[in-house]
């Protein structure tokens, strides 16, 4: 798949911590529609320079990208560590490397200026490197606007990080997640109204037992309706739960097809409001259905065959 920012599905972005190679490897078996391997927080300051070593060697031994996986990402270090131009310069050169995760952004010039120093390592002969922005403080919260407008068309996405932002901020961390609302809330918001299509919400860091499905499961329904596409995961265990709760389930894309077969049939008797199991149909409901449609073929959902199923749908 070409790496058009705008068509990348990254429903679980996995952490790989680029420091073991037990898991560099391992995540070569793995089906995540993202890996980003990480240079940053996962990884200790004496094995920073060591890490990204093994990571581009790791990297350049594959001839493709892994089986099932549809980005692969590296987490840089930030601007302000003394580990950044190096990240940015060895990486960005690394033809396997899709997307370039940055940490601790905190205005849009953070991501112009990585965006500037990929060009100038890039051959012109690879594909361009999307970027990712880790919005994680409560000066980024305040600043997404600009964020957002930051390098046109090669940052495709914001990325929200729990655990750096309840440190920035100082709030307390409750299982209901009230504390986060609101910036979670203007991350989806700002990004939808940029035009950005990847908005990953926090890692659940239970990943243990039924304890853990549990509450991956409730963390990934509430970021769901709050609009976000994707969650970050932390361990292989969570990636099945994540990228099922991220895809629009059976019964959402029934629903879908039928209002969008109906919809054909209102339009051409004149009717741009009509009913469906006795709710109103109009013109944003037609599109949510449409959305629905596209999210579940990208999900590899055969919705021709669901066409073909309900083709005999009318309106009420
Ligand atoms: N990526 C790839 N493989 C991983 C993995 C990851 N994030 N986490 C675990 N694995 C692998 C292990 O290597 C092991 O595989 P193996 O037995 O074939 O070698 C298997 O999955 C089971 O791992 P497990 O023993 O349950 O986990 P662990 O105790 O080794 O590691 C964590 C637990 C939490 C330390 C580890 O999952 C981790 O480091 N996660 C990422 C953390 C991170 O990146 N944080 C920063 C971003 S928030
Ligand atoms: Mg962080």
């Amino acid at each position: 798949m070409a790496t058009n920012p705008n068509n990348i599905l990254r429903r679980s972005l996995l952490y790989v911590p680029s420091s073991s190679p037990r898991m560099l490897a391992k995540s070569l078996t793995l089906t995540t529609d993202n890996l980003t391997y990480d240079l940053e927080d996962s990884v200790t300051p004496s094995l920073k320079a060591p890490s990204r070593a093994a990571l581009l060697t790791h990297l350049t031994s594959l001839p493709s990208r892994p089986p099932g996986v549809h980005d692969v990402a590296v987490r840089i270090n930030g601007a302000q560590t003394p580990w950044h131009a190096d990240d940015v310069a060895v990486l960005a050169g690394c033809p396997r490397v899709d997307t370039i995760v940055i940490p601790k952004v905190q205005r849009g010039k953070d991501v112009n200026a990585v965006a500037r120093a990929i060009s100038s390592a890039r051959p012109a002969s690879l594909p361009p490197v999307s970027l990712l922005a880790l919005i994680e403080s409560a000066h980024a919260v305040t600043k997404l606007g600009g964020i957002c407008k930051a390098a046109p068309g090669q940052l495709s996405g914001l990325v929200f990080a729990a655990e750096d932002y309840a440190l920035d901020v100082g709030v307390r961390r409750t299982g209901s997640l009230r504390e986060m609302l609101y910036a979670r809330s203007a991350v989806v918001t700002s990004a939808r109204a940029a035009g950005l299509p990847c908005v990953i919400d926090l890692v659940c860091t239970a990943y243990q037992g039924e304890e853990g499905v549990r509450r991956l499961e409730e963390e990934c329904r509430d970021g769901r309706d709050l609009g976000f596409n994707g969650k970050q995961c932390i361990h292989p265990s969570q990636v099945d739960t994540v990228q099922r709760m991220f895809a629009p389930d059976e019964g959402e894309v029934d629903w879908a097809v039928r209002v969008v077969v109906a919809n054909e049939k209102a339009k051409r008797a004149g009717k741009g409001a009509w009913t469906l199991d006795g709710h109103m149909i109009d013109a944003p409901v037609v599109g949510k259905a449409g959305a629905i449609i596209r999210r579940a073929s990208a999900c590899g959902m055969d919705t021709q065959a669901l066409r073909e199923k309900w083709k005999n749908q009318e309106p009420e």
